[in-house]
């Protein structure tokens, strides 16, 4: 842990409340450090080192957070937008207190797995196109997908831009006149699995993503829903950076 940091910081950062519903927990003499009643939320502690205790209910730090969001359509990866919901909009009230942005991008037409999280670095990581994280989509394509495409895929696809994909991998799941297939790519240009299919003659009408590096999104959650990542989970992300 190691470094001393404002106790109003702190606790606004572990998820206790804005920096004025903490210093009106000051006030009304409801936090205390090593046992002592804090007068001053600006004080310095340090996490693991200094008691902090709410109510007398110790005080749980949290360097940092990390949400699993099933992101709907029609709302922006973003944390500010003048016209549309971001994801930060459909936070919870439990989360509403931390800084968190998501760690990359979905087309705002886009389903599925975006990570929430306030480590910078982790999120660097996820992002660095040399560390070619695998992303999985699950997509609706206008028609029919063949072997021969995903060898296509396979050998890596020329955009319209001449831009040479990374090789990547289709599995079909259905191939007809609305084909369904999950796609895995290791890279994350704009638009990219619409202007791969796209190189092929096809359009995609449905797109989710379901995994990025070691983390899948929990089936469980809803359109708009969210949960903290487990451990489990965060380590699995973790290994594959
Ligand atoms: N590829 C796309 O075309 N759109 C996304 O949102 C993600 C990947």
């Amino acid at each position: 842990m190691g470094e001393r940091q404002r106790l109003d910081k702190l606790l606004g950062n572990s998820g206790y409340g804005s920096r004025k519903e903490i210093r009106n927990l000051v006030k009304q003499r409801r936090v205390t450090v090593d046992g002592h009643v804090v007068n001053d939320p600006g004080i310095h502690v340090e996490p693991g080192v200094n008691r902090i205790r709410i109510d007398d209910i110790e005080a749980v730090y949290k360097k940092f957070i990390y949400i699993m969001m099933n992101k709907p359509g029609g709302v922006i990866s973003a944390t500010h937008d003048k016209r549309h919901e971001t994801v930060i909009d459909l936070l919870p009230e439990e989360f509403s207190n931390f800084d968190v942005f998501p760690a990359g991008r979905l087309d705002i037409d886009t389903e599925g797995l975006v990570l929430l999280t306030n480590d910078g670095q982790l999120a660097h990581e996820i992002l660095s196109p040399r560390k070619h994280i695998p992303k999985t989509y699950y997509v609706h394509v206008n028609g029919t997908v063949t072997d021969k495409d995903k060898k296509a895929f396979s050998e890596g696809i020329v955009l319209d831009d001449g831009y040479n994909c990374l090789p990547s991998e289709l599995d079909i799941i259905k191939s007809s006149e609305t084909s369904e297939v999950n796609l895995t790519i290791y890279e994350g240009k704009f638009h990219q699995v619409k202007r791969m299919f796209e190189s092929l003659g096809k359009k995609v009408v449905y797109l989710k993503r379901i995994s990025m590096g070691g983390l899948k999104l929990d089936p469980r959650l809803e359109p708009g829903q969210c949960r903290e990542i487990t451990d489990q989970e965060l380590n699995a992300l973790k290994n594959n950076c």
